[in-house]
């Protein structure tokens, strides 16, 4: 069995998530803390009763300000150096249903300065990457009026003068320690971390607000913030709060993370029909037994079956969720059965997506910088 890794740049072996949560010294969500945000939003989104989102740093404060009438604003990212897939919509699509039912702004960066530097890619691949995943984002239905993108490349003249505050704080044998770095990793990817702290606090300089930040996240972008947090205290603003997604499993079922750099592990968001339906049924990893017979009588494992664990992002109806998971166990329903089941609720999500892809205008999500550049001209003339 391979050696659990879970850092932002190498995620490895079956996932404990509850040492996990003692290793990175994170909280997990409980039952007081759930009940407290259903008060606010009014229902619970399945992904935090089902505990896909389970963890979280200082959400209590967070609320308690949200209570007193203090609004926040969502940060979060993409790393654009390849194919949106289920993994990102999912968490995606919760975090716009945060931003539908606290009514908060979004700021949204594309690291493309981080996939330059940690991949085999050149700046150009890089690019177009960038303006591809800026669409799949937009699709997800993210509010254009309250939602803003940062390309760090192409807002550098904002985010440079505030990395390089957060970087004069931060060692390199920090960096080392976190993420695993020898002497041999390049000079930008020690440099990179401060990049992606800058937007845990950017909206506040830009607006002369003094609001909390929400930051949810697949877990193994915690790090960044696990070094960065102290740091941005430091620096006169305040701590970020974090929530913690779990990773989609792979289709084949193996440990790790859902991943578009195999194609037999993920769905991505440009499949066809056909191709999902083939994915599925030839990859998804079954909890079924060998014969038909053997199955109706001796019933499926829903915990290895990745038709049914998946159908935990995809099947919001806690009722019917229930209720496959009963039949599949008891041997009512075949695996087959369940896999057709994925396979209708993926092809209408991706049909929507697809379509809203077609009419997004891009430019009403980047942020427009011109404001600010304006201000600091005059300022200065
Ligand atoms: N580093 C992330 C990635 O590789 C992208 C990212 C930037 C991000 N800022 C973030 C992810 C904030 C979560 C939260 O995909």
């Amino acid at each position: 069995m391979q050696e659990m890794k879970v850092n932002p740049y190498d995620v490895e072996g079956e996932i404990d998530y509850d040492r996990l949560i003692q290793e990175f010294g994170i909280k997990k969500i409980d039952k007081k803390l759930l009940t407290r945000i259903q008060k606010i939003t009014g229902e619970l989104h399945p992904y935090l009763k089902r505990e896909i989102f389970f963890a979280h740093r200082d959400l209590e404060k967070l609320l308690d300000a949200y209570d007193q009438g203090k609004k926040f604003f969502l940060y979060t990212g993409c790393g654009p150096s390849g194919p949106i897939h289920l993994g990102h919509y999912s968490v995606w699509s919760f975090i716009k249903w945060l931003q539908d039912k606290f009514d908060v702004e979004l700021w949204f960066q594309f690291t493309d300065d981080e996939k330059f530097l940690y991949k085999n890619m050149t700046y150009e691949e890089i690019q177009e990457w960038t303006n591809q995943n800026m669409l799949d984002v937009a699709a997800i239905g993210f509010n254009p009026e309250k939602t803003h993108f940062l390309i760090d490349t192409k807002h550098a003249g904002i985010m440079y003068p505030e990395a390089i505050k957060v970087a004069k704080k931060i060692t390199f044998s920090t960096i080392k320690a976190s993420f695993g770095f020898t002497d041999s990793n390049n000079i930008g990817s020690i440099f990179y971390t401060a990049m992606q702290t800058v937007p845990c606090f950017l909206p506040n300089v830009l607006s002369g607000k003094d609001e909390y930040c929400l930051i949810p996240l697949a877990v193994d972008q915690d790090p960044h913030f696990r070094i960065s947090r102290d740091v941005i205290e430091k620096l006169g603003h305040k701590k970020p709060a974090v929530l913690h997604a779990k990773f989609m499993s792979p289709l084949t079922g193996t440990a790790g993370k859902s991943s578009s750099s195999n194609s037999a592990h993920a769905i991505l968001m440009t499949d066809s029909p056909k191709t999902v339906k083939t994915k599925i049924n030839k990859y998804a990893f079954s909890g079924g037994r060998d014969t038909i017979e053997e199955h109706r009588r001796l019933g499926g494992n829903v915990q290895i079956d990745v038709a049914c664990q998946w159908l935990k992002y995809f099947e919001h109806d806690d009722e019917k969720l229930t209720k496959i998971y009963k039949n599949y166990s008891e041997g009512k329903l075949l695996s087959g059965e369940v896999k057709a089941m994925l396979i209708e609720k993926i092809n209408n999500i991706l049909k929507e997506h697809q379509k809203r892809k077609a009419s997004i205008d891009i430019k009403k999500f980047i942020y427009n910088d011109a404001h600010y550049c304006n201000v600091r001209h005059n300022q200065e003339a």
